[in-house]
């Protein structure tokens, strides 16, 4: 795997056969995507403002097949085909987010990415997120760091909140979130440098992660949106919480990922 190579080189069999795995389906799902974005889509509503396109069940697809062939027992919470976590999995599944970004896909504005996660016991073991219009690759293995293209990434070391730049993502359920989402915003607006809202909440993660965010949080999130995400942060020096600083899981909707210095001032606001 020749993305990934280098950092395979010192890795134990699993994590190998683990990492090779998911990045050749994330590239192969982020090469689908680069062939369909140019062209008119096919778009199914999933909800008022919920979109799927051909783009998402292409990609998913091929993911499925990848992961499958390799790890044929392993379970997957899958966005577009198994997204039921009533009950939470236990033991190793895969959490695949085919196309994390479909708005933006959808109108030919270029920030989405593919993302999957290898996580055990609601612990994200290793992550991949890739953005095809940028060729980025990001990955990260538990406790061997995270990488974009090859090269070791890391938060940033801003400490002031007014010189941090802060991304947010808003919900399909807006009506529901509504008050929440302005009252955050109305508290967070003066305090920053400034804000973002990217509209695809695995690559904000990865963007904290690589230093070019200082933080991200947002009030309804799947885990398909931040299990890869989470693990990128924090093995690129930041941290992940809820809103008021306690533990985290994918599974749970409201996330606040920040370079570290910055969490508690970001998350007193919040
Ligand atoms: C969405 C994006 C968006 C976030 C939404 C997500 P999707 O995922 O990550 O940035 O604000 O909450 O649902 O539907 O494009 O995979
Ligand atoms: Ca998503
Ligand atoms: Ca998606």
């Amino acid at each position: 795997m020749k993305r990934i190579e280098k950092w395979l080189a010192g890795a134990d069999h699993q994590t190998v056969r683990v990492a090779e795995t998911a990045v050749a389906a994330a590239l192969e799902a982020g090469s689908i995507i680069s062939k369909l974005y140019g062209n008119p889509h096919r778009i199914r509503m999933k909800g008022a403002i919920d979109l799927v396109t051909e783009a998402d069940l292409a990609a998913e697809k091929a993911i499925l097949a990848g992961l499958s062939r390799e790890f044929p027992e392993t379970a997957v919470l899958a966005e577009e085909s198994s997204s039921d976590y009533t009950r939470i999995p236990s033991g190793p599944v895969w959490i695949i987010d085919p196309l994390d970004g479909t708005t933006n896909f959808a109108h030919g504005f270029p920030y989405f990415c593919v993302s999957i996660a290898y996580s055990i016991d609601r612990q994200t073991e290793f992550g991949v997120i890739y953005c095809p219009v940028l060729d980025e690759l990001f990955w990260a293995g538990r406790a061997s760091g995270a990488w974009l293209n090859g090269k070791r990434i890391s938060v940033t070391e801003t400490s002031v909140l007014l010189e941090s730049l802060l991304a947010t993502g808003f919900p399909y359920d807006i009506p529901g979130n509504l008050e929440r989402i302005i009252a955050q915003l109305h508290k967070m607006l003066p305090q920053v440098r400034d804000l973002r809202r990217g509209g695809a909440a695995a690559l904000d993660l990865a963007f904290v992660a690589c230093g070019r965010l200082d933080g991200f949080w947002e009030v309804d999130l799947k885990p398909w949106d931040t299990a890869a995400g989470q693990l990128l942060v924090e093995e690129a020096g930041g941290v992940v919480t809820d809103f008021k600083g306690g533990a985290w899981t994918p599974y749970l909707p409201e996330i606040l990922a920040s370079n570290s210095r910055l969490h508690s001032q970001i998350s007193r606001l919040l």
